[in-house]
């Protein structure tokens, strides 16, 4: 099951609830724009590939739910399409498949034509991402294939960080799809799964997802992975990300940066595995001018599991003790050994990302 769809009985999208995994599987219909932005928001879908397609089915929901009076379509679906943009402000893959749905509507086309483009149009990026997924997938497993080689076919040892698997794209995932692909080739191997406090998407998401597959993995503490990387006991690390900078910074979920410090200091590879769609083509210093959000305290304060039956809610700490929320890092590009993308894998610079993707070079406009 995907984690969102379009249902043409109803002509409705739909949704998996990933607040609940892996305790219960929840869909959703999404039938408001402000039920999209909730479900944005409140983490519902999550995870930067899928935040943008719900974003690009917000469009389609927007232009499904214009007023037999509304008197100036294109202003109405543009102030819908906005808040639809502010709905999270770090995964610029929001931005992208927003503006790419709108774009392509023609407001002097009456309004069931304006709703099937934006239908036709989030269901192909839908597409789209599965697609960059996979072939990032088929470029990755070169990099694990290699260290199954110099290992002389023993376990391959892989740490990633929050979730950047299927349910954070469509299919296959980013950071997921060369282990995958590296599996299903009969590769020995063993994943290191960061829980990802505050929200654990690692032990609740990736553990569900890799557990599903087949593929053999632990759970660990956040703090745990230098320790191991100390041991020798990762060999490479792959993780997704929200927004890259073109030049190289990329943003991911917090604590991403620590990891790919232990990195560098143990010499262990550490790859970011994205859709172009993640790419900021503008922004030049990640650490300056990617927005990096910050989230409500209660996610730390609180903790949420699975309890006699049913999913539950403790406090963990004093109730007057101030808790701050960020929700992402920077990690800089001198500290990522490479980037794994559709198009192949680069190094985490500006001329390396350029020289894949070479119709974003406008040299003019890049410092
Ligand atoms: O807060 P989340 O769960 O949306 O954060 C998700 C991540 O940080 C993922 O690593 C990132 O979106 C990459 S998904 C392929």
């Amino acid at each position: 099951m995907r984690p969102i769809w379009f249902d043409k009985t109803d002509n409705s999208v739909n949704i998996i609830d990933q607040r609940k995994l892996p305790h219960k599987t929840v869909i959703e219909k999404l039938i408001s724009v402000a039920q999209v932005i909730t479900a944005i928001k409140d983490m519902y879908v999550r995870g930067a590939p899928l935040i943008g397609v719900t974003g690009a089915y917000g469009v389609y929901i927007a232009a499904k739910t214009v007023s037999d009076n509304c008197k100036d379509i294109k202003s109405y679906i543009d102030a819908e399409c906005q808040k639809l943009k502010n709905a999270r402000p770090t995964a610029i893959n929001l931005i992208w498949a927003v503006e790419k749905v709108f774009q392509k509507l023609n407001f002097s086309a009456n309004i069931e034509d304006i709703i099937n483009t934006a239908k036709k149009e989030a269901s192909a990026i839908a597409e789209e991402e599965v697609e960059n997924c996979k072939k990032i997938g088929e470029y990755g497993l070169s990099l694990i294939e290699e260290i199954s080689k110099k290992k002389n076919g023993k376990t391959a040892n892989i740490l990633t960080h929050c979730n950047a698997g299927r349910l954070a794209c469509i299919e296959y995932g980013t950071a997921t799809a060369p282990i995958y692909a590296a599996f299903d080739k009969g590769i020995d191997l063993h994943v290191w799964v960061d829980e990802t406090r505050p929200l654990n998407q690692g032990a609740r998401l990736t553990a569900y997802e890799l557990e599903e597959k087949g593929v053999k993995h632990t759970v660990i503490t956040d703090n745990a992975g230098g320790h191991l990387m100390q041991h020798s006991l990762v060999d490479i690390a792959i993780v997704g990300t929200d927004r890259t900078a073109y030049t190289g910074d990329v943003a991911n979920k917090i604590g991403t940066y620590l990891k790919a410090l232990a990195a560098k200091d143990n010499k262990i590879p550490f790859y970011v595995a994205l859709p172009s769609s993640t790419f900021d083509w503008k922004i030049k210093d990640g650490i300056k001018d990617i927005p990096i959000e910050k989230r409500n305290s209660d996610e730390i304060r609180y903790v949420e599991g699975f309890c006699r039956g049913k999913i539950e809610k403790v406090a963990i700490m004093p109730q007057k003790s101030p808790a701050a929320n960020y929700a992402f890092d920077v990690t800089p590009a001198r500290l990522i050994t490479g980037f794994i993308t559709e198009r192949g894998i680069c190094k985490a610079n500006k001329e390396a990302v350029l020289s894949l993707f070479p119709e974003k070079n406008r040299s003019k406009t890049y410092g």
